[in-house]
C-alpha cells in the first residue's frame, strides 16, 4: 500500500505529474531539450519574480548550497543558524574550507534583521547564508526585513534557502535584492526529488568570476555559460525537467495569488486542530512557517506507535527532527494539499491519538 506522504517533503505528487516523468526520452543537446528548459525556466520566473539568472543542477539542495559556498564566499561567510539545516549549512561552509563564523539563535526562533545588521556592521564578511523557512523547527524568518537590512551591505552576497518556501508565498527575488536563491522541487512545488532550482544576480556571477576553486559540478559561470543556450553544464534529469514544466503549468493554471492563500488557509486549519487539540506550537505564531507546522509534543504522546497506527491507516508522518525529535512532531501543509485530504489526515490523527490516552 502507498503511504500517502504527510511528511516534510519529499512530498505527495500528482498522477498527471508522475505521468509526466514517463514522457519518452530526448538527449540533453537536442533542440527539443532547449525548448523544455526554455519553457520551465520562463515558468520559473514567473514564480520566482526574477530576470537574473535561473539554473537548474540536477542534485538535491544541499549540492547547490555546498556550491554556492565555493562560488560566492571570497573573505569570511556569516552563516545565521536556527535549526539542523542551518547548522548544517555552517559546516558545510568550514568543510569547503572557507573562513566562516555561525550566529545562533535558540531552535524555534527566527533569524532577526537586527542580528544581521549586526552581524554585517562589523565589516568582516562579504557573504552570508540564511534558511528562510527551517524545516527541521517549522519557523519561517522575516526575510523582506532582512532583505531591507542587507540594502545597507551592497558587497555583502546574500545566499538565501528557499527550499521548503518557494511558490507557497510571495518571494520576490529581485525586489529583495537577493544575490542567490536556492530551492529543491520535492518540497512546496510538489515534484520528485533530484532537481534544484536556483537564480543568480549579475552580482553574484561578478563574484563567483573572482574566486577561485569553485570546481566543475556546480561552477556558476560553467551554468552561466550554457544557460544561455537553454541547457546545462552536464546530462540533466530531464524526467524531473518534464514533471516540472507540468507542474508549472498546474501552478500557473491555479493562479499564484490562490495558491499562496490556499497554503495560509491549510495554514490556518492545522494552528485550529492544534489548539483544539491542546498541543503547543513549537515556534512562536508569528514566525510559524506557512508550509509545515512544528508541534510540541506537550500531551506526551508515543510518536513512535502514533506513526506505526497511521502508517496502517496509509499515512506517512514525522515524529521530530535532530534533537527535537520526540519531544516535537511536523506537520507539513503544502505541495497540492487540498484541504480536504487535510482534514480527513487531521481527523485520522484525533482518532489515534484519542486511542493511544
Ligand atoms: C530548509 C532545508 N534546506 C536544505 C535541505 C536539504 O535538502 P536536500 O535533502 O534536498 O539536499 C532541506 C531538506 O529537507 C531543507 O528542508
Amino acid at each position: 500500500m502507498h503511504k500517502k506522504l504527510f511528511i516534510p517533503g519529499p512530498v505527495e505528487v500528482s498522477p498527471e505529474i508522475l505521468q509526466a516523468m514517463a514522457t519518452p526520452m530526448i538527449g540533453h543537446r537536442m533542440p527539443e531539450y532547449a525548448k523544455l528548459h526554455e519553457s520551465v525556466v520562463s515558468g520559473l520566473r514567473k514564480v520566482m519574480f526574477t530576470e537574473g539568472y535561473i539554473l537548474l543542477a540536477t542534485s538535491s539542495a544541499f549540492g547547490v548550497m555546498e556550491g554556492a559556498i565555493r562560488n560566492l564566499v571570497g573573505k569570511r561567510c556569516a552563516n545565521f543558524c536556527n535549526g539542523a539545516f542551518s547548522d548544517k549549512w555552517h559546516t558545510i561552509t568550514l568543510s569547503c574550507g572557507k573562513e566562516a563564523d555561525p550566529f545562533r539563535v535558540d531552535w524555534g526562533k527566527p533569524i532577526t534583521p537586527e542580528l544581521v545588521d549586526s552581524a554585517l556592521s562589523t565589516g568582516k564578511y562579504d557573504a552570508i547564508t540564511l534558511i528562510h523557512n527551517e524545516t527541521s523547527t517549522g519557523v519561517m524568518s522575516p526575510l523582506s526585513e532582512i532583505a531591507e537590512v542587507l540594502r545597507k551591505y551592497p558587497h555583502v552576497v546574500s545566499i538565501i534557502d528557499t527550499v521548503s518556501s518557494m511558490s507557497a508565498l510571495k518571494i520576490p527575488i529581485d525586489e529583495m535584492g537577493i544575490d542567490c536563491c536556492i530551492f529543491g522541487v520535492q518540497k512546496a512545488f510538489a515534484v520528485p526529488p533530484g532537481l534544484t532550482v536556483f537564480s543568480a544576480s549579475e552580482k553574484a556571477m561578478e563574484r563567483a568570476g573572482i574566486i577561485e576553486g569553485r570546481g566543475y559540478y556546480f561552477d556558476f559561470l560553467e551554468f552561466e555559460k550554457v544557460a544561455k543556450k537553454n541547457n546545462t553544464p552536464s546530462t540533466p534529469a530531464i524526467p524531473q525537467i518534464y514533471a516540472l514544466q507540468a507542474q508549472l503549468e498546474r501552478i500557473l493554471a491555479e493562479g499564484l495569488e490562490m495558491r499562496w492563500r490556499r497554503h495560509s488557509d491549510l495554514q490556518d486549519i492545522v494552528h485550529d486542530w492544534i489548539t483544539w487539540e491542546g498541543f503547543e506550537l513549537y515556534p512562536s505564531r508569528e514566525f510559524c512557517s506557512r508550509t509545515l507546522t512544528c508541534v510540541r509534543n506537550n500531551r506526551n504522546i508515543d510518536l513512535a506507535t502514533l506513526k506505526e497506527r497511521m502508517g496502517q491507516r496509509g499515512y506517512a508522518i514525522n515524529d521530530g527532527y535532530g534533537r527535537i525529535k520526540g519531544t516535537t512532531f511536523r506537520i507539513p501543509h503544502m505541495g497540492d494539499l487540498q484541504i480536504g485530504e487535510l482534514q480527513d489526515f487531521l481527523l485520522a490523527m484525533t482518532e489515534e491519538i484519542k486511542s493511544l490516552q
